[in-house]
């Protein structure tokens, strides 16, 4: 075998396992009975409509037949607060331009402190020590906090720091008002997500982080899912909300994939690494 072939043949296997590592990550929680959901609002209901085969008399017409109906709040689960959510006049869900679900994913990490404090806040030291080690917050990237709370789901005394349905004995960690404020002033972010029931923390009673970060059109993503799998940077997130028109919010997939070593958030990028491997597979095979 000449080395030009296997030269090609090792390319082939390199660029076979980038593109078996751009496995996406699920940042989303299953909708079931047993999504938590805020306070006392609607739980997720999935009643069955119909389950079997569909007859016409005594014919069989479809073998299998299935169907069911559901209703929630818009507020639970892994789901998306619209901007109008906390500033009137600001954007629905339905009308959020779409390029704002797709960023750079950065990820800040206060779990450390969160794991001895209910009540920890995203500081803005945490922002700055944060851009001294991995560099400036990029712009039109998504930020995620990480709390480690995410491990507590389905828990409800856990997650929301009581037993009971009533919001004002929440306890868990939030983003401080005064690191909203600073985002807004200081850095350009599309969104700005949590591994908590709410970007501000539990103990707070004017949602105040949400109001500042709402009010200029960036979105919140709240009980995002499995944030420990993502890392402080090197991803790109989609955020795909359920289109509900006039919405203020609703269920979201959250899906987050590697970038291309060296590459951007540029979707041909992809295509042009999965034409790569085409051509060097058939290439494999061929010869
Ligand atoms: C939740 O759904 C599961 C699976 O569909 C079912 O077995 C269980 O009884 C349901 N629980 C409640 C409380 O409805
Ligand atoms: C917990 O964090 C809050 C900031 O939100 C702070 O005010 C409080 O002092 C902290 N408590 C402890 C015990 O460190
Ligand atoms: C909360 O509920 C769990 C499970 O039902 C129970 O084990 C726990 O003792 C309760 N905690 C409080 C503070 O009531
Ligand atoms: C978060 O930070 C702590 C302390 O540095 C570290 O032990 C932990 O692995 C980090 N977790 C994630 C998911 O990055
Ligand atoms: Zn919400």
């Amino acid at each position: 075998m000449s080395s030009g072939i296997c030269i090609f043949k090792l390319l082939v296997t390199v660029n076979l396992l980038t593109f078996l590592e751009c496995k996406p990550i699920d940042l989303s929680y299953v909708f079931d009975n047993e999504t938590m959901y805020w306070g006392n609002n609607r739980r997720f209901n999935h009643p069955v409509v119909f389950d079997g085969p569909l007859k016409d008399g005594n014919e069989t017409i479809v073998p299998y037949l299935s169907i069911y109906e559901y209703e929630a709040a818009e507020h639970g689960g892994t789901h998306m607060d619209a901007p109008i959510h906390f500033a009137h006049g600001k954007w629905t869900l339905d009308v959020i331009p779409i390029e704002n679900f797709i960023g750079d994913a950065v990820v800040v990490n206060i779990s450390i402190k969160a794991s001895t404090n209910r009540s920890a806040q995203l500081t803005v030291q945490d922002l700055k020590d944060w851009e001294s080690v991995y560099g400036a917050i990029p712009n039109d990237c998504i930020m995620f906090v990480f709390t480690g709370y995410g491990k507590y789901w389905l828990n409800n005394e856990k997650y929301f720091g009581t037993n009971t349905t009533n919001p004002s004995l929440y306890t868990f960690p939030g983003i401080h008002e005064d690191a909203a404020r600073w985002l807004v002033q200081n850095r350009k972010i599309k969104g700005i997500g949590i591994d908590t029931p709410s970007i501000d923390y539990g103990k707070s009673r004017n949602y105040i982080s949400h109001q500042i970060l709402l009010g200029e059109n960036i979105y919140a993503l709240e009980n995002v899912a499995y944030l420990d799998q993502l890392p402080a940077t090197g991803y790109v997130v989609y955020c795909l909300p359920m289109k509900i028109g006039g919405g203020s919010g609703g269920p979201t997939r959250i899906i987050a994939m590697k970038k291309e070593s060296g590459g951007t958030n540029d979707a041909n990028v992809n295509s042009l690494q999965r034409f790569i491997v085409m051509l060097l597979t058939c290439y494999y095979i061929f010869f």
